[in-house]
């Protein structure tokens, strides 16, 4: 956002107009208060590339095995063993990118586990979610098969922690090398003449942790090493370009950066010429809540929603540190992983698996400002993968037995789709703490987006939005709403969370438009 003096008092004169609107609502009353905003069509920050909309699929709890996949057998409705209706909602919003196979667990998944006959494969041990034995039935063919079917660019996540670099250079070959080499030829054999291209290639999943508890340095080395024999040639296995990802930091680690990002460099000057430059560097950052899903007290919610103005200042403070070292703006910052992850409640991980918790309207509150700052920040990031797509934290999609729903979390992505591939816009609001109110805005020709996130629970928010540059001649919404921020869409009741058109008012550079308290609101615009 802007700092300039002009633009604040603009802004100042409105946003601190409260009028004691008291409305009664259930046991609460809020008041109710004015902001002004700006949005200016002629700043443009970047392009909010769709893969900032992204997700992750981990062999975790119920998200892969018994969510995604039921398989061929099952009595639940599956297309090749995929879950129909899981298969449909994905595919109807849209997944720009899947990541797979982990988190932890793909610092231990070694892929040709994953091949050949099903009835033959391993049964190996989830050493890092509950040591069950997995059966293997879900491997590289059965992830690219997934991605087909919903439209997704896939991202395979590579074993650096207890694989090899043969392993993972084998794996390449395997997926992409067109024909005539022993691997290509068993792809083939197995179901695949053509290659599957993936591009995307994770080098290890938080190092500094599960993925081996290394050093930054360490990492590094290992990083120079792996990439050296996966991608020493942009061409190597295949017709395009390999995107390999770099693990980042914890958090707003900025010790990890710059000890990593020296730690590439041998000979202090520039990275070797055979390793390959990572074209992702990805920072893990969740939102921890205190309280089980659907149990929040305000102060825990609040402290929560807090957290994506870290995000946002995390963002911008590794992306300034990243430029010491890529001073040309070639390493693209991610967030691989992000979302809310509360308190688990023993019998429902009993119930539905290790980290699976209900998805109320707080966490599409969250998931909408999540998506505000990614947008806000679209000349710094490349991608962005909540955690995780079904069944596990901060999912889209949660299934019991044949059932299937579509979490609040799956409906404020699907609000916000509109800005996919858009310019995001500059937008000031002149309120910049931690619970202000969340905006993003985009503009392609005459379409311009704006998603508004009212995070107050105590107050509703007339804003008046002046567009710069620009006359509206028509437009819609929707709000994404509910009185109770503890209430979700369960099995029982899913459709207690959905989208509703929402009144707004558009006249040449002026737009109104009524924040419900803990609403998100998407407005699109015609131009004139
Ligand atoms: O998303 C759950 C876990 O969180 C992932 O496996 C890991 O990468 C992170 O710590």
């Amino acid at each position: 956002m802007h700092n300039s003096t002009s633009r604040r008092d603009f802004l100042r004169g409105a946003s601190a107009t409260l009028f004691a609107a008291a409305t009664a609502r259930k046991a609460l009353s809020y008041q109710s208060q004015e902001q002004r905003i700006k949005i200016d069509a002629g700043e443009e920050i970047g392009t909010i590339r769709p893969e900032l909309h992204g997700h992750f699929a981990e062999h975790l709890g119920s998200c892969t095995y018994g969510g995604l996949w039921v398989g061929a057998g099952s009595k639940i409705p599956n297309i090749n063993g995929y879950r129909k209706q899981a298969v449909e909602y994905l595919k109807a919003l849209g997944i720009p990118v899947l990541r797979w196979p982990g988190g932890c667990f793909a610092d231990d998944y070694h892929w040709r586990d994953g091949i050949g006959p099903r009835a033959k494969r391993p049964k190996s041990v989830n050493i890092w979610w509950g040591n069950y034995t997995e059966d293997n039935s879900f491997g590289t063919h059965e992830f690219i098969g997934l991605c087909k079917l919903i439209g997704a660019e896939p991202y395979l996540a590579g074993n650096v922690g207890s694989g090899t670099p043969r392993e993972l250079r084998d794996w390449v070959e395997y997926c992409n090398y067109p024909s005539g080499s022993t691997l290509s030829n068993e792809r083939a054999a197995n179901g695949s003449r053509e290659p599957f291209g993936v591009k995307i290639w994770g080098i290890g999943n938080e190092n500094w942790g599960c993925g081996g508890a290394m050093a930054p340095e360490e990492y590094a080395a290992h990083y120079r090493r792996y990439s050296t024999f996966v991608a020493s040639r942009p061409e190597s296995f295949g017709s395009s370009p390999l995107f390999l990802v770099a693990c980042g930091p914890n958090g707003n680690n900025l010790d990890w950066t710059k000890r990593f990002f020296e730690g590439l460099q041998t000979a202090k000057t520039e990275i070797p010429r055979l390793a390959r430059v990572p074209g992702g560097y990805a920072m893990h950052f969740y939102s921890n809540g205190k309280s089980p899903a659907t149990e929040f007290t305000v102060e825990n919610m609040q402290e929560q929603l807090s957290s994506f103005a870290r995000i946002e200042a995390a963002v911008k403070q590794q992306r300034e540190l990243m430029d010491t070292y890529d001073k040309q703006h070639k390493i693209g910052l991610m967030v691989d992983e992000w979302g809310v992850w509360d308190r688990m409640v023993p019998d429902e991980q009993k119930k539905y698996g290790r980290l699976w918790q209900q998805i109320p309207m707080r966490a599409a509150v969250a998931a909408a400002m999540g998506l505000n700052v990614f947008h806000r920040q679209a000349d710094k990031l490349v991608m962005c993968n909540i955690a995780q797509i079904t069944n596990v934290l901060h999912s889209l999609l949660l299934t019991e037995n044949e059932k299937c729903i579509r979490t609040s979390t799956y409906y404020a992505f699907e609000m916000m789709k509109l800005h996919r591939s858009k310019k995001a816009i500059a937008v000031e609001t002149g309120d910049d703490s931690p619970l202000g109110l969340s905006i993003s805005a985009s503009r392609q020709e005459q379409d311009l987006v704006i998603t508004f996130v009212n995070p107050k629970h105590d107050a509703a928010i007339k804003v008046s939005a002046a567009l710069a540059g620009v006359n509206a001649a028509s437009g819609k919404a929707q709000v994404l709403r509910h009185d109770d921020f503890n209430a979700c869409n369960t099995f029982d009741k899913p459709n207690e969370i959905v989208p509703k058109s929402h009144a707004i008012r558009v006249e040449g550079s002026k737009v109104e438009v009524d924040l419900p308290p803990l609403s998100i609101v998407t407005a699109a615009l015609r131009l004139a």
